[in-house]
C-alpha cells in the first residue's frame, strides 16, 4: 500500500496527507496595484512610489469568518496566509519594523484577525513567510530586486552597507512573534531560493541570487522547531524539510528523495488565474473541469493540492474567485470521499482510459473519477473477482457490474475472465467529474 513517512526529526505530517486540500492566500499591498503581486520589482518601482499602497491600504470589507466560511464549504481543510511577501510589507503587528499593517489607515493586525477566525472554523492555520525582502536596509540588491538595473556601482556601493547577517536575525526575530504570538501555527512556509543559475542575468554577473546560507536556513528552521515542535516547513529556505512544493505545474509522478529514494510528501501550489496577488485584468481563469480535474490528479499522485485566492483591495474574493470556490463546493460536497484520507491507488489497479484513481489510505476503497464519460461499460481489466460493490459516490447509485467473459452484442472479442465491467447510464450524471467507489473484497 503507497503511504507517507513521517521521519523522525521532521513535522507531524499525518494530518496534511489526510486532509489533501488547502487554501494560499495572497494578501498586501500588491492587492491595491491589481496587477501581479510582483509588480514592485516587475516595474522596478522605487520604495517612494511604492509607498502609495501603505498609505491607501484600507481593505474596508476585509471579513476573515467570510473568508474561513467559504474555503471550509469549498473543503479545504488549512490555509496559509502571506505574513510578510516580497515587498517586505508586514500583514501583522511586528515590533521590529515600521512597515507594517498596524501604521496603515487600517491599522489592525490582519493575521491575528485571520489566524483567529480560521480556527474558529476548523480550518488549520499556516504563515507564509518571504525570504526575500525588498523593502529590509540590510538586504542586498539582486537579481530579483526592484533595483537591480541601477548602474553597477550604485548596486554594489549600496551593497556594501547592507548586512546579511542582520537581516537574518530580523527574521528570526519576525518568525518568533509569529511562532509566539498567534497560537498554534501549522504550517511554516518560506518563499523562496534562487541561487541557481537559472536566476541569473548573464550580462550581469554581478547579481547574485540568494539560498540557504544567505537566509542562515539551519537555524530559522531550528528555530521555527524549537518553538512549536509538530509544524510543517516547505522546501523553500534550501534545506529540506517537511514538504516538496511544486509550483504552477503538475508533476506527473510521485516525487521520491533522490538520495533515500522515499516517497515525499508534496504540495502543488496553484492559483485560478496565474498571479497569486489580485490581478484585476487577468483572463486566464482555469475552468471548472481544470479546478477539479487538478485537485484528483494531484491526490491521485499522493499529493496535497493549495489553491490560491487573492483577496481585491478591499479585503473580499472577487466573483471569479467565488465562483472557482463555488465550483471545488458542490464537487467536495459530494465527492470528498475520493480526496481525503486518500492517496494513489496500488499498482496493480490500472487505471481505464479517460480516468484517474485514487485509493483510501487504508486500502478499502478504490475511487474512480471519470474525467471523460465513456458510453455505456467501463472495463475494468484484472479486476473481476476483487470487487464486494460498486456505487456513485454523489448518490450512493448502484453501479453494476458484470465479471468474467463479456459477450458483447454482435462482436466476437473476448475481454478473458479478469475483466469486470461496470454498467454506466447513458447520460453522464450531472456532476463535473463523477466518481465511482469500489469497495474491494
Ligand atoms: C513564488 C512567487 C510568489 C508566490 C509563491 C507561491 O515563488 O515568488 O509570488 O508567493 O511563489 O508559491
Amino acid at each position: 500500500m503507497p503511504f507517507y513517512k513521517t521521519r523522525d526529526t521532521l513535522g507531524d505530517a499525518k494530518w496534511f496527507v489526510n486532509d489533501r486540500f488547502g487554501m494560499f492566500i495572497h494578501f498586501g499591498l500588491y492587492s491595491l496595484a491589481a496587477r501581479h503581486e510582483w509588480l514592485m520589482t516587475n516595474e522596478c518601482m522605487t520604495a517612494q512610489e511604492y509607498q502609495r499602497y501603505f498609505e491607501c491600504f484600507s481593505p474596508d470589507m476585509f471579513e476573515p469568518a467570510e473568508w474561513a466560511r467559504k474555503a471550509r464549504k469549498a473543503g479545504m481543510r488549512y490555509a496559509v496566509m502571506t505574513a510578510k511577501h516580497h515587498d517586505g510589507f508586514c500583514l501583522f503587528d511586528s515590533q521590529y519594523t515600521e512597515y507594517k499593517v498596524t501604521n496603515t489607515p487600517y491599522g489592525r493586525d490582519i493575521i491575528r484577525e485571520y489566524a483567529e477566525a480560521f480556527r474558529a472554523e476548523g480550518i488549520r492555520v499556516g504563515l507564509y513567510y518571504s525570504l526575500i525582502d525588498w523593502n529590509h536596509p540590510d538586504f542586498t540588491i539582486d537579481v530579483h530586486h526592484p533595483r537591480r538595473n541601477d548602474p553597477q556601482e550604485v548596486i554594489e556601493a549600496y551593497n556594501q552597507t547592507c548586512d546579511m547577517h542582520r537581516y537574518t536575525e530580523y527574521m528570526q526575530k519576525q518568525v518568533k512573534e509569529l511562532l509566539t504570538n498567534y497560537g498554534k501555527i501549522d504550517i511554516m512556509w518560506f518563499d523562496f531560493s534562487y541561487d541557481n543559475e537559472r536566476h541569473m542575468i548573464p550580462e550581469k554577473p554581478y547579481l547574485r541570487g540568494k539560498g540557504k546560507d544567505d537566509w542562515e536556513a539551519e537555524q530559522l528552521l531550528k528555530t521555527v522547531r524549537d518553538l512549536q515542535p509538530d509544524i510543517l516547513i516547505d522546501n523553500r529556505t534550501g534545506v529540506e524539510a517537511d514538504i516538496w512544493t511544486p509550483e504552477q505545474h503538475q508533476p506527473t509522478e510521485w516525487a521520491t528523495h533522490p538520495v533515500t529514494g522515499e516517497k515525499l510528501v508534496w504540495e502543488a501550489c496553484q492559483t485560478f488565474s496565474g498571479s497569486w496577488g489580485y490581478h484585476r485584468d487577468e483572463q486566464t481563469w482555469k475552468s471548472p473541469e481544470m479546478l477539479i480535474g487538478m485537485l484528483i490528479h494531484t491526490v491521485s499522485l499522493g499529493g496535497n493540492l493549495i489553491m490560491n485566492v487573492g483577496p481585491t483591495g478591499r479585503g473580499y474574493f472577487d466573483e471569479r474567485a467565488e465562483r472557482a470556490l463555488e465550483t471545488y463546493e458542490k464537487w467536495m460536497k459530494y465527492n470528498s470521499r475520493s480526496i481525503y484520507g486518500c492517496t494513489q491507488a496500488e499498482e496493480d489497479w490500472e487505471s481505464p482510459r479517460g480516468c484517474c484513481l485514487t485509493q483510501s489510505q487504508d486500502g478499502k476503497r478504490l475511487y474512480i473519477h471519470l474525467l471523460e464519460y465513456p458510453f455505456a461499460y467501463l472495463e475494468l481489466r484484472g479486476m473481476a473477482g476483487k470487487v464486494k460493490y460498486a456505487q456513485f459516490l454523489h448518490d450512493y447509485s448502484e453501479v453494476q457490474m458484470i465479471e468474467g467473459d463479456v459477450p458483447y452484442m454482435n462482436t466476437s472479442i473476448s475481454y478473458g475472465e479478469k475483466l469486470l465491467l461496470l454498467k454506466l447510464p447513458p447520460v453522464k450524471p450531472n456532476v463535473i467529474v463523477p466518481v465511482i467507489e469500489l469497495i474491494l473484497k
